[in-house]
């Protein structure tokens, strides 16, 4: 009997602490609803904002508002998509530094990523580029130039180095789409995949050996096109290390360092190394300056892609590639990607560095 009385006299004692506690909790909410919507109103936000910022914000972070000046912005920015309540006062503090029209959505990216260069139009701009990179910041940030489309495209093609310096040996894991470029170089014995003796029928010379994956898009091309009347072979396809070493040595022999480094890949540093990239020039003409001028470069120009083939280094481009224009080397990329490139009027230098590189 005893016992039993106990029992019961605790579990009343608990209920009415419980429900002290909760009534203890209401009101305090409610103290601090209404202290909250008092601080607000002081500080200068109207009925609206405070009913909006009251659905945000936390008791802290409010008591926090209150001790700065009214924020205009303060509504905006807490319906930004890409807010963080925990950034809250960092976008504050990044704002209250700004001296000119901003938009919430850049500070909000900005702060989010702990981007630490002041507000700059500069900085918005190049942000707002097509082929922006974030991990390069820095490097566009220091890049010598205001404009800030110049500006990426230069850094993306890795223009803020001179030409063969800062050379890493390139990621041959990338497949078809790896890069050889005056700062990607190739192992010596590097070539993609197996190389393939090219029949006579597609070859202006005799044994010239491709890639299989660009040979088998290189028949097809030529196949095609020999059927709309256009008869395109190829001039010069893979070259080994020592082949392409002795090119170079005879072009600066005879014109020079700057005319070689024109026109010629240094050793392990050319596509047609990789078996992946070939001259064409139309059935029985072998001199490389005379595609330009034929109706079968008008017809490859606008098809090669279909195929798989890029022009590799296009007119007015040849600041980005380092190489002059070169409207017989093509580049074997599959057709997604020298599709996208064709229509976007991009290197592959851009396209790499945007598309293929990590980091
Ligand atoms: N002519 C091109 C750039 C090469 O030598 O690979
Ligand atoms: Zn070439």
């Amino acid at each position: 009997m005893k016992k039993k009385k106990y029992k019961v006299k605790w579990s009343r004692i608990f209920l009415v602490f419980l429900f002290l506690g909760i009534t203890v909790y209401f009101l305090i909410q409610t103290f601090h609803n209404d202290s909250n919507r008092d601080i607000l109103l002081k500080v200068g936000y109207s009925q609206e904002e405070v009913t909006e910022l009251r659905k945000k914000l936390s008791n802290i972070e409010i008591e926090k508002l209150a001790e700065q000046s009214y924020l205009s912005y303060l509504t905006d920015l807490l319906k930004e998509e890409e807010y963080h309540s925990e950034n809250l006062f960092s976008y504050i503090d990044y704002i209250s530094q700004i001296d000119a029209d901003y938009s919430l959505k850049d500070v909000v990216y900005f702060v989010n990523r702990k981007i630490s260069y002041p507000y700059s139009q500069k900085l918005v701009d190049v942000i707002h580029q097509d082929y922006f990179i974030l991990s390069r910041l820095d490097r566009y940030m220091h890049y010598h130039s205001d404009d800030a489309k110049e500006i990426v495209t230069n850094v993306n093609s890795d223009l803020d180095y001179e030409f063969y310096t800062n050379i890493q040996k390139t990621d041959t894991s990338k497949d078809t789409l790896l890069i050889v470029n005056k700062y990607y170089q190739l192992e010596k014995d590097y070539h993609y995949g197996d190389l393939v003796v090219m029949d006579s029928q597609y070859d202006n010379k005799s044994g010239s050996r491709l890639s299989s994956v660009a040979y088998e898009a290189f028949k097809k091309l030529v196949d095609d096109a020999e059927k709309e009347g256009y008869h395109i072979r190829n001039n010069s396809a893979y070259r080994s290390y020592a082949t392409q070493n002795s090119l170079y040595q005879n072009y600066k022999n005879a014109n020079g360092l700057e005319w070689a480094d024109k026109w010629s890949a240094r050793p392990g540093h050319s596509e047609h190394q990789t078996g992946l990239a070939l001259d064409v020039g139309e059935k029985e003409h072998t001199n490389l300056n005379d595609f330009v001028n034929s109706k079968e470069f008008i017809w490859m120009k606008d098809h090669a892609h279909l195929y798989g083939f890029i022009l590799r280094y296009p007119e007015g481009k040849e600041y980005l590639t380092g190489y002059g224009y070169e409207p017989w080397h093509y580049r074997y990329v599959g057709i997604e990607v020298a599709t996208y490139i064709y229509e976007h009027q991009i290197t592959f230098e851009e396209y790499y560095a945007y598309f293929i590189k990590e980091s």
